[in-house]
């Protein structure tokens, strides 16, 4: 979603927020801007890619300067287009000089335009966000910090927003509500983004703004302080990933590079968590919660996307290991559905980002209604970690690609950990537990076991990436595997493919099945393995080819299938993280084949922060 970079300092802004932009790319955007201040603003905005505005920068020359604001917009209201990219500026006529930019939505835009061009301003853009610009210039008296506060005390909505101004050349002024912003302490210099990515190559040191905050910085000092103007005091804190995390090294996509982290990732996410012999886990986190965990009347898990898929394991997991009522559900839904939230319901929300905005809704809209709030995260420090009581983060490191692996890993594992930690102080005994940790500690190699077969996948995929349309059918703990799979494939290839339980397959999906159509099974030895080859069997009389992820060893399977990707066997519940691991490298290589960009797909977002 929209990328925010500013800098304030004593070296040439340019190059630092082209850097920084580019470290952003990964959010997802569609075009692209940015805004120099010395003396003069100067502005630059292009559609499509980051290159296409360093381009037009080097053919037009300027842009010095050592105070500057940039952003990749992930377009929302008004279309793709050069007028509607940010930096936006206040009224050309009566202005003072202000460019702007925005990450978020101002949801009261038009009665706030309507009265602004009462007052005679004249607009350039069909966006929220020129609103807002020529709202700060209205409201201008002199100090940019006090008109910005005075604007956002009007706007409702979700922001995160740097703002120049040509009367106050040595001000740079960010604020936020809702949307991520993230400032970077360095020696005589700030560089501002909506997340640490594009400030660790300058520093580690940095502070989050807080909802309601505003922050003007020069380049010697800054003052944090909210909307009314209260005083605030900032936590520095110490970022704690490394340059070395966020770059492709030898791999040709950050996808690519993901994927084959997740051994490592899950080891990660393991370590220290884990005691097998006394069939324990860990979980410092959430230890002060634990009798309430085990008390739970109610666990229900939400979030989006992959994030979603791994929730559903998640339910599968806390009704199987650990006998609770649980539920799960897309966080947009929950949150308007009046959801009701009795004692003893814990609210448990599942997020890569920790921004993602309709889980950040749902789960503050539980915890209102008296919920216990836990929070599944990666990124330490995001929003989603601070709103919540408490929760277990991933440790799966940085994830850039748009669609997500290893954080899935992450997810489903510490879904694991978690249900085996309420189990033990519900149902399950020191043995059971053991055992299912000894399978745990066993799942990253073999996740790099499938790895090795990546080849096999490829050569697979490329029989079938001429098809545009796929079925991935899967029951019980591989049913939302079955969904992850069919998501991987749409979001990089551009197939259509659809996710569904095997068994559904039957009630309309099947009217789709033609001669040749790919369908992919994950059918592994579990506990519903004869029945998935009915449903297999029901697929290949009707013409479909059989792609089917199964069990080392299953070697009768192969009778019933075009292809076969073997995976280590794993107890039913621990299945997830490895059957999955096939279905991310055929998108991956179906994807490259296609010609497609994997680490920018169109249309999407690394993290959604508007709802
Ligand atoms: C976006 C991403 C997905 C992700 C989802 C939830 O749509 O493109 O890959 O699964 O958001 O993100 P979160 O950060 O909350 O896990």
């Amino acid at each position: 979603m929209c990328g925010i970079v500013a800098y304030i300092g004593r070296r040439e802004a340019k190059p630092i927020l082209l850097e920084g932009l580019k470290r952003l790319e990964y959010r997802g955007y569609d075009s692209a801007g940015l805004a120099v201040l010395n003396g003069k603003l100067e502005v630059a905005r292009a559609v499509g890619r980051v290159r296409v505005l360093e381009e037009l920068l080097a053919h037009e020359g300027g842009f010095d300067g050592s105070m500057g604001i940039a952003h990749t917009r992930w377009a929302t209201h008004g279309e793709v287009s050069e007028r509607n990219a940010h930096p936006h500026r206040d009224d050309a006529k009566h202005g003072h000089g202000i460019a702007l930019i925005h990450n978020g939505i101002i949801e009261n835009y038009n009665v706030l335009r309507r009265y602004l061009l009462e007052k005679g301003h004249v607009f350039t853009s069909d966006t929220d966000t020129e609103v807002l610009a020529h709202l700060i210039g209205e409201l201008y008296r002199g100090n940019l910090e006090r008109a910005v506060q005075a604007a956002l005390r009007e706007v409702t909505g979700a922001y995160a927003i740097a703002v120049m101004c040509e009367e106050e050349p040595d001000v740079l002024v960010v604020a936020r509500k809702g949307s991520p912003l993230m400032v970077g302490v360095g020696n005589g210099e700030y560089i501002v983004a909506s997340d640490s990515s594009a400030i660790v190559a300058h520093t580690t040191q940095a502070f989050t703004l807080e909802d309601y905050t505003v922050a003007r910085l020069t380049r010697d000092s800054f003052r944090t302080a909210t909307i009314d103007n209260v005083e605030l005091t900032p936590e520095i804190r110490e970022l704690e990933f490394d340059l070395g995390q966020i770059e492709l090294g030898n791999y040709p996509h950050y996808m690519l590079k993901e994927i084959y982290e997740q051994p490592e990732a899950l080891r990660r996410s393991m370590q220290g968590r884990v005691d097998p012999r006394a069939g324990q886990v860990v979980l410092g986190g959430i230890a002060q919660f634990a009798r309430d965990l085990a008390r739970a009347r109610r666990v229900c898990f939400v979030g989006q996307g992959t994030a979603l898929h791994a929730a559903m394991v998640a339910e599968y997991l806390f009704e199987d290991l650990a006998r609770v009522s649980t539920e799960v559900d897309f966080a947009s839904e929950f949150r308007y559905r009046n959801p009701i939230v009795e004692d003893g319901t814990v609210i448990i929300a599942i997020s890569q980002s920790g921004e993602t905005a309709d889980t950040l809704a749902a789960l503050q809209e539980a915890k209102q209604r008296g919920a216990l709030a836990l929070g599944l995260v990666n990124v330490v420090g995001s929003t989603i970690s601070r709103e919540t009581d408490a929760g277990v983060y991933l440790r799966v490191g940085p994830e850039i690609g748009v669609a997500s692996t290893k954080a899935f890993l992450g997810q489903v594992m510490v879904s694991t950990l978690l249900a085996l930690y309420v189990g033990r102080r519900r149902i399950l005994s020191a043995e059971r537990v053991g055992d299912l940790l000894q399978g745990l500690q066993r799942i990253p190699d073999c996740v790099e076991q499938v790895l090795e077969n990546s080849d096999h996948i490829k050569d697979a995929a490329s029989r079938y990436i001429d098809r545009e349309n796929w079925l991935f059918l899967g029951r019980g703990y591989n049913y939302p595997v079955a969904l992850e799979g069919a998501l991987k494939l749409k979001e990089i290839s551009y197939i259509h493919a659809e996710g569904m339980p095997a068994a559904e397959m039957k009630h309309g999906p099947i009217a789709l099945i033609d001669n040749g159509m790919p369908v992919v099974f994950v059918a592994t030895r579990n506990s519903q393995y004869e029945k998935v080859l009915s449903n297999i069997e029901e697929v290949r009389s009707r013409g479909g080819h059989i792609i089917a992820v199964a069990t080392e060893g299953d070697d009768d399977i192969r009778r019933h299938c075009e292809e076969v990707f073997f995976v280590p066997d794993v107890p039913e519940p621990l299945q997830p993280m490895v059957t999955v691991v096939p279905l991310q490298l055929l998108a991956y290589h179906a994807a490259v084949m296609r010609g497609k960009d994997v680490d920018k797909p169109r249309n999407l977002a690394k993290s959604v922060t508007v709802e």
